[in-house]
């Protein structure tokens, strides 16, 4: 059983980038994501402050979570991904407190909205919900549990329409 630990989160830094891209290249079965994340560093969907790692005491990256900029129909949101966590640490909690840091800093900025595709048995203890139920949908076709929003501020309710994500994604 793994055990649950408590992970410090930071923006990333210049210095992070090359380890990044390792725990992408790492969690994931291809390097898609990880030159995906490099990808979105020089797209205008970027936000500063957005790219969230979750260190261990000595300051080693052991999770990561990527909020980018994507539009639900015409209102700017957030597409939350990818998140990664290097295998080896994965279920040790890394994972959720980059993603949870990057939430914080996103409603921080006044950012209302996040969408995800992802598994749906990880995403709703975030506060995500099924998209499809707020008029949320893709111009693809995907599970319909998979993919999900989420307002960081209940005086916002998600708006309707098709998210359309930055370039990078090739959706
Ligand atoms: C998915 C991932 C980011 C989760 O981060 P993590 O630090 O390992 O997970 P946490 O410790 O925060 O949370 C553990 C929970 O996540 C669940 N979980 C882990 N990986 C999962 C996955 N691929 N799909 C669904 N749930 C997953 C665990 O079952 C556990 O659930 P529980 O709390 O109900 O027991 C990480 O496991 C990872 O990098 N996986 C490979 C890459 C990937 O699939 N990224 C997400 C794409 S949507």
């Amino acid at each position: 059983m793994s055990i649950r630990r408590q992970w410090l989160t930071r923006a990333e830094t210049n210095a992070d980038i090359p380890t990044i891209h390792a725990i992408n290249a790492a969690a994931f079965d291809t390097p898609m994501e990880a030159d995906l994340v490099d990808a979105l560093r020089a797209d205008s969907s970027w936000i500063e402050g957005l790219s969230i790692v979750a260190t261990d005491e000595d300051g080693k990256l052991i999770g990561y979570a990527l909020l980018t900029r994507c539009h639900i129909g015409e209102t700017p949101a957030l597409c939350l991904a990818p998140v990664a966590v290097w295998p080896e640490y994965q279920n040790t909690g890394a994972g959720s407190a980059a993603i949870r840091a990057a939430l914080k800093a996103a409603e921080d900025m006044g950012e209302h909205f996040v969408v995800v595709l992802g598994h749906p048995a990880y995403y709703p203890r975030f506060g995500f919900t099924r998209a499809s139920t707020h008029g949320i949908g893709l111009t693809i076709d995907v599970p319909d549990e998979a993919l999900m929003a989420l307002t960081l501020d209940t005086d916002h309710p998600l708006p309707s329409g098709t998210v359309r994500y930055a370039a990078p994604f090739g959706i």
